[in-house]
């Protein structure tokens, strides 16, 4: 299926790994300008040398942290320094945090609170005035299914994708009769780094029984027992729904947290 975004310009945040890496490379196969930011640059050089070996790629890249004040301002001016205005915003940087209310500090509320909500809201208004100018914008917000169905012991990043799911809601209908569409993705279980990281130690904590088990195999052993199509998920089934979220296929899907998640309503 052509997707319809040849020549347009998307921004990929978190886009050095995982789901963001993958979302980049849907976008570029799609003749789409793709701008990618993350923190570590020895990463993101790594997958902009990579991206830039796709076939007719235009690739180029920002070492940022997107927590900081004047980041959305930076993506901004390096996005159309390299081409222009941008089309297509994919707020994807962040990581799980786990731990319930009773046992996370208030230094883990407010950097998980910069990192996925406050920088999508800085990202969206620093590039809506653009796309308003144009008529035409796309906008993907990466949350979880645990924005609807909340496990307490990802308390953070649960209420986090709740409100992930609102702001994508409440943009959605100030922008609307813009032709700018604004949804969000409910991502499920996902195997990349941030897993690695940050959920195989939580899954081990909470699952005792099964810690003789390779990282491979508790993550099968997890995912049968949680996830109905009996796998994790792979970057690739986000970013597929991410591209065509983003693209000019679709033209009435606006304001929606959909659920990519293998079926599974409940997160580990
Ligand atoms: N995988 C899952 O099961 C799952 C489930 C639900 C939701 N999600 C969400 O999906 C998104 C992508 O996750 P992933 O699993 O693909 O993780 P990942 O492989 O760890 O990738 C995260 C990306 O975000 C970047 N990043 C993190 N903090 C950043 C910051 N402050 N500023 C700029 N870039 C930053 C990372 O690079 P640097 O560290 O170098 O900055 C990396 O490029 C996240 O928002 C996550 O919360 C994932």
């Amino acid at each position: 299926m052509d997707l319809g975004i040849t020549d347009r310009v998307a921004i990929v945040t978190g886009a050095s790994s995982g789901i963001g890496y993958a979302i980049a490379k849907e976008l570029i196969s799609n003749n789409t300008k793709v701008l990618i930011a993350a923190r570590g640059e020895d990463h993101l050089q790594a997958a902009e040398q990579t991206l830039g070996q796709l076939p007719g790629a235009r690739v180029a890249s920002i070492a940022v942290d997107v927590t900081n004040k004047d980041a959305a301002q930076r993506i901004l001016d390096k996005t159309m320094d390299s081409f222009g205005a941008p089309d297509i915003l994919v707020n994807n940087a962040g990581r799980a945090h786990a731990g319930g209310l009773l046992t996370s500090s208030e230094d883990d509320w407010e950097e998980m609170t910069a990192v996925k909500l406050t920088s999508m809201r800085r990202m969206c208004k620093a590039a809506v005035p653009f796309m308003q100018e144009k008529g035409w914008g796309r906008i993907v917000n990466m949350s979880s299914i645990g924005g609807i169905y909340p496990n307490p012991k990802l308390f953070i990043s649960h209420v986090l994708s709740a409100a992930i799911n609102n702001l994508t809601k409440s943009l959605a209908l100030e922008v609307a009769a813009d032709n700018i569409l604004v949804n969000a993705i409910g991502v499920g279980a996902v195997k990349t780094d941030n897993w690695a990281r940050n959920m195989i130690p939580f899954v081990r904590k909470n699952n005792p029984d099964l810690a003789d088990l390779s990282d491979d195999d508790l993550i099968a052993r997890i995912s049968e027992k949680c996830t109905p199509v009996r796998r994790p998920g792979a970057p690739e089934d986000i970013a597929t729904l991410a591209a065509y979220l983003c693209s000019a296929r679709n033209n009435f899907v606006t304001g929606d947290t959909i659920e990519a998640s293998g079926g599974a309503d409940r997160f580990m």
